[in-house]
């Protein structure tokens, strides 16, 4: 059953977001569409909403247990959390520790690549531009954040970057890459926003060595590889199996 929600705000690609009752709280709901390619490539993966809010949801504990602030409250039911309401900054904050995907597409780094320190990249969250890549010099004209916050977001990524590779680890699997969103509380403080998934993330099975078979993220469906659900319910077993259950939140 659906939790007693309030009127929708905003619909995205995987998720919708829906008021509540108390103002300072949203409720999202994670879908099962799949996109790619700025949505050029579409598809319903039964199970997926699921999957994603409940690996998300032990992420984001995780996380907060480890002092990193977030929107995250706790989950609703299978398919929806509740978060603080946040006003997100039209930014994607990407960390990559191993080069692939766009990276090695727009350059000639070879994939593969280890990033020492992880490469961090900005990328201007609007579809109808394309998600352009950003310059820092870009960045400061657009005025999105203040040098300050800036900075707190490249010290926010980089802690998230230690702690999950950390804890990927620990199960075998390695964090290839991800993108954060960060969101702006009515006090001015930064949060770490959206989901972190196998939509937003790479991940590879350390436990194999084929360079197909070892994607365990959104990869399979953008490079038809199939299995997509199947990958994404290996990692929540994994991150069930190192993390406690996500708290219910009324
Ligand atoms: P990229 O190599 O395609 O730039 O992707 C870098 C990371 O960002 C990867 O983990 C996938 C994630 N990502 C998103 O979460 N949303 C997007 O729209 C794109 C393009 C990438």
């Amino acid at each position: 059953m659906n939790p007693d929600h309030g009127p929708l705000i905003y619909e995205g690609k995987a998720k919708r977001i829906f008021g509540s009752q108390k103002l300072e709280q949203v409720f999202i709901e994670f879908k099962n569409d799949a996109t790619a390619f700025n949505a050029l490539k579409h598809s319903e993966l039964e199970g997926k909403g699921r999957l994603n809010c409940q690996i998300s949801s032990c992420l984001f504990e995780l996380l907060e247990s480890e002092g990193v602030r977030t929107h995250y409250l706790g989950i609703a039911n299978d398919t929806w959390m509740v978060a603080k309401r946040v006003q997100v900054i039209p930014l994607e904050v990407v960390l990559r520790n191993v080069a692939t995907g766009s990276l090695c597409r727009e350059t000639p780094i070879q994939p593969g690549t280890e990033l020492e320190p992880a490469l961090l990249d900005f990328y201007y969250k609007d579809d109808g531009l394309g998600d352009p890549l950003l310059t820092e010099a870009r960045l400061k004209i657009l005025g999105l954040v203040t040098p300050d916050q800036l900075l707190q977001i490249e010290q926010l990524a980089r802690r998230v970057n230690e702690l999950l590779t950390s804890f990927f680890e620990k199960v075998d699997l390695l964090l290839v890459d991800f993108k954060l969103e960060i969101g702006v509380n009515d006090a001015g403080e930064l949060l770490l926003a959206d989901e972190i998934s196998p939509d937003t993330c790479r991940i590879w099975d350390k436990r194999s060595i084929d360079s197909n078979k070892r994607i365990l993220d959104k990869d399979r469906f953008r490079k038809d590889l199939g299995g997509v659900v199947e990958a994404y319910e290996e990692i929540l077993k994994r991150v069930q199996g190192a993390t406690s259950n996500p708290r219910f939140y009324k």
